[in-house]
């Protein structure tokens, strides 16, 4: 009679302990996800679909225009921050020429060169 008693209360403590550790486990790690499922679609909502980038001071053709949709195969960090800082910025044919920002895949290679190209692919209103 008293053993029985004395074995259930170990019972209740054992489990006790298995729900605070429980807690601890689904705390932890609402502490990890709560702040991605957040800040996740603040970056995607943040993005917007299409960029027009700055014109050069004497160009004449409209700035070109980047679209986020038709590189939707890429995921971000394949841009960012190493090729392009997410902020306006220009550049030149030449430093595309030399593999740089556009030009690391359009290069005739990954993706067409900008210099064999129909200019309103990229300059278009
Ligand atoms: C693959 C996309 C792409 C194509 C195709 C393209 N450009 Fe560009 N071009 C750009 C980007 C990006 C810039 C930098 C942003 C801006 O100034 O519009 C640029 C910049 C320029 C500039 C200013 C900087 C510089 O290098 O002098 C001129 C002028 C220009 N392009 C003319 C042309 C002409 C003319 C053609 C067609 C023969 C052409 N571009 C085709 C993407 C392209
Ligand atoms: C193929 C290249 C490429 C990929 C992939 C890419 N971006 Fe961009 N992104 C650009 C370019 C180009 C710009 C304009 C230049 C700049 O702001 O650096 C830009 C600009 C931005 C900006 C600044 C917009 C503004 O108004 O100035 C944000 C935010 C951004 N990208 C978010 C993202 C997110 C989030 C992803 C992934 C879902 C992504 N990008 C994937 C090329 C890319
Ligand atoms: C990480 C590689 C990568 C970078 C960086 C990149 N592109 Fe592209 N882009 C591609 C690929 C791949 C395609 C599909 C090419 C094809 O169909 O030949 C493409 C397609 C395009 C197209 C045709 C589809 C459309 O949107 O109408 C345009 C225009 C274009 N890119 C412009 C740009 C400009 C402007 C930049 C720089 C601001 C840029 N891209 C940077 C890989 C890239």
């Amino acid at each position: 009679m008293f053993r029985m008693r004395l074995e259930r209360s170990e019972t209740l403590k054992t489990q006790g302990r298995r729900a605070r550790h429980l807690r601890r486990v689904i705390g932890a790690l609402a502490l990890i996800f709560v702040p991605v499922f957040v800040a996740v679609p603040i970056g995607v909502m943040a993005t917007p679909e299409s960029i027009r980038l700055p014109q050069a001071p004497d160009q004449e053709e409209p700035g070109a225009l980047f679209s986020h949709w038709t590189h939707g195969q890429y995921g971000c960090f394949a841009c960012h921050p190493g090729i392009f800082p997410q902020r306006k910025m220009t550049f030149t044919h030449d430093e595309m020429d030399k593999g740089l920002y556009c030009g690391t895949c359009h290069n005739g290679q990954s993706a067409f060169a900008p210099d064999d190209t129909d200019c309103e692919t990229c300059h278009r209103e």
